[in-house]
């Protein structure tokens, strides 16, 4: 089998990643090291960026649909990753999972209701309710005795019971922290789901990042009933690391429910498929499983080595453990800081730029996400930064 390279570094200062190339803009020293946006800093799979050029090479970009082999690989990857064989007419294509998230809470409740997420949580949750005027409902996550955020059922339950709940924006696995959920945790969510009468906009994002012993469990066919009350979001893009081509899948298995959502998708004229994106997406599926695979044992290494480093150097500093994703939640309220000192210890001094656990929501205080995608000597540089700056902080204090 062919050895994937994640550990050259690529720079990507001049081009337009966010991550990386808009350090003037958003005023932070041009040392620090990215290790916010999440996104990757690995090159994709080359089938991958073949398919891309060949769809530059033949030059011809209009307007376009997905084909039957689109489908296909979309389905099949479903199907051999995660044990779930959608129909194809349960499919819709949107330019975003944020963006389809967007239009379930407009589709499937008015404004006024109630929409449950739960926190500390990937934030643009949180603005797809309020800024669509819904009222905002929050279930804070528990942090278990192993130190990995557990939910809060008998809260949830208490919410689902006074609030009236119409919509749970769910994040499986979730960001930050990546735990993925067992499938006694969803069954629980389901049943209170089913019990209340809330549907549920499944997040899976993050669904192929899973390290060994804790298995993704596609929520829609753990119960029939709930797969008819589910809009599960997929898509290639965390995955295959080609977030700036917007393209994602989402699957809607009630007609009705259906139906609602497209006819919010025809409001905004968001129906038009980018043909680049799906080129690379049917690319991904069909050739791109090893890749993913090496990829896999590399980020679960990465996430040890910072782990261990911080448990070995900084016992101060604390990584939830992972279930999966290459996102982490460090705990630095060992440092004493707040916030605001927090921020500009790690930017200033320790030269890293992570994103402050702040803007998740309740519970990301004191909390940085760290960003595992990327070659692990980078890795190793920001720990090394991170134990001087610590090291000089604690002769001053
Ligand atoms: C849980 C989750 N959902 C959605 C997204 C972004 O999705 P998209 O770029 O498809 O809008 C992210 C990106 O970090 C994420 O972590």
């Amino acid at each position: 089998m062919k050895t994937y390279d994640f550990d050259t570094i690529i720079d990507r200062t001049n081009t337009t990643s966010i991550k990386h190339a808009f350090k003037d803009e958003l005023q932070v020293p041009h040392d620090s090291v990215p290790l916010w946006v999440a996104d990757m800093d690995f090159r994709s799979p080359r089938e991958v960026c073949e398919a891309v050029k060949a769809a530059g090479e033949f030059g011809v970009f209009g307007y376009s649909k997905g084909h039957e082999d689109y489908y296909q690989a979309v389905i099949q990857w479903m199907k051999k990753r995660h044990g779930w064989t959608p129909e194809k007419e349960w499919m819709i294509c949107t330019p975003g999972v944020v963006c389809a998230i967007s239009i379930a809470v407009q589709a499937f409740t008015e404004k006024g209701d109630s929409v449950m997420i739960m926190q500390p949580v990937y934030h643009p949750f949180k603005n797809a309710v309020i800024r669509n005027h819904r009222r905002l409902v929050e279930n804070p996550l528990l942090i278990g005795e192993d130190g990995r955020f557990q939910i809060d059922f008998t809260q949830m339950e208490e919410q689902f019971r006074t609030q009236q709940v119409k919509l749970f924006v769910l994040c499986t696995p979730h960001n930050p922290g990546g735990r993925v959920w067992t499938r006694e945790e969803l069954e629980k969510i389901i049943d209170l789901c089913l019990r209340y009468n809330v549907l549920v906009v499944a997040d899976e994002i993050h669904h192929d990042f899973t390290f060994p012993g804790h298995p993704h469990i596609e929520f829609a066919p753990l119960n029939k009933e709930m797969e008819q009350r589910s809009i599960i979001c997929t898509a290639p893009s965390k995955t295959f690391n080609i977030a700036g081509l917007g393209l994602s899948n989402i699957f809607i298995p009630n007609k009705e429910l259906r139906e609602k959502f497209q006819e919010i998708m025809d409001c905004t004229g968001l129906d038009v498929v980018n043909l680049v994106s799906m080129e690379a997406c049917k690319a991904a599926y069909t050739y791109g499983e090893d890749w993913l695979e090496q990829l896999l044992v590399y980020i679960k290494q990465n996430a040890d080595y910072v782990q261990n480093f911080l448990k070995e150097n900084l016992p101060q500093i604390t990584m939830m453990p992972m279930d999966g994703t290459y996102l982490a939640w460090l705990d630095f309220s060992g440092l004493g800081l707040s916030q605001d000192q927090l921020n500009d210890f790690l930017l200033n001094k320790a030269k890293l730029w992570m994103n402050d656990g702040e803007i998740f929501g309740t519970g990301g205080t004191g909390h940085m996400r760290l960003n595992l995608g990327c070659p692990r000597s980078v890795l190793v540089q920001a720990m090394e930064q991170l134990k001087d700056a610590v090291c000089i902080q604690m002769s001053h204090s």
